[in-house]
């Protein structure tokens, strides 16, 4: 029986665990795979090689309309391309790391990625994916408050910071967590009736068996 057009929303903390678990979501059940968090820190890196301090908010609504956001589906990846070119690895750097959340806070560049992200199910469609998980902050608060299936990621902020240092990441977690959760616009919150799974003590094959089954069973009754 073909499968119905499904929307995951993973929300969750800095190294939580979401883009993990999505991408293991994505194979399983054949969805296009977006990773919000990628999207702000490929904006954070082109604003920080436009040279736009981090608190000039009037410097970053000069710079976003002369930005074209399009998406490269890669697998079953969709990779954001700013002004028709890809990102790579600095978007992980110390640098990215350290700005992302305050560009992030910033109400008019939310705005521009909340279309842009909306418009992503049809590329899911379009490409004949059978749905498509988004992880991030905001994704069953405000992008897909009515998503088939919300997950909120949570894990002991100590864990955490380890597993980015195992990643060779130098990321300061807990205040990315402290600058997310405070802001004024969509700030991080567990999305209303979402499945919420604290990661802590619980390996990634595990987190995935739990969202799994939640899926297959809501798929069984959307039949
Ligand atoms: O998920 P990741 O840790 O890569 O996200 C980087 C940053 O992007 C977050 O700390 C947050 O400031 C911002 N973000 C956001 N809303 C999202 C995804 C990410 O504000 N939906």
């Amino acid at each position: 029986m073909r499968s119905p057009f499904i929307i995951v929303a993973i929300d969750g903390g800095a190294a939580s665990g979401k883009s993990s678990s999505a991408r293991a979501l994505s194979d399983r059940f054949h969805l296009l795979h977006a990773d919000t968090g990628s999207y702000f820190r490929a904006l954070t890196a082109h604003l920080l090689l436009k040279k736009v301090p981090v608190d000039d908010p009037a410097g970053v609504r000069r710079v976003l309309p002369e930005i074209k956001l399009t998406t490269h589906v890669s697998g079953h990846s969709a990779r954001i391309e700013i002004d028709g070119r890809l990102t790579g690895e600095e978007i992980r750097s110390k640098e990215v790391n350290a700005a992302v959340s305050h560009f992030a806070a910033i109400p008019e560049l939310r705005a521009l990625l909340v279309q842009y992200e909306r418009g992503q199910a049809e590329a899911a469609r379009s490409h004949g994916f059978n749905g498509l998980v988004m992880d991030g902050r905001d994704i069953g608060t405000i992008i897909f408050p009515n998503a088939d299936f919300r997950f909120f990621l949570h894990a002991d902020p100590a864990e955490r910071a380890r597993r980015r240092a195992r990643e060779g990441q130098t990321d300061a977690v807990a205040e990315r967590d402290r600058l997310d959760s405070s802001r004024q616009t969509a700030p991080l919150a567990c999305p209303q009736g979402a499945v919420s799974i604290d990661s802590t003590l619980l390996t990634l094959a595990e987190v995935v068996a739990i969202m799994t089954t939640a899926i297959e069973e809501g798929i069984a009754a959307l039949r």
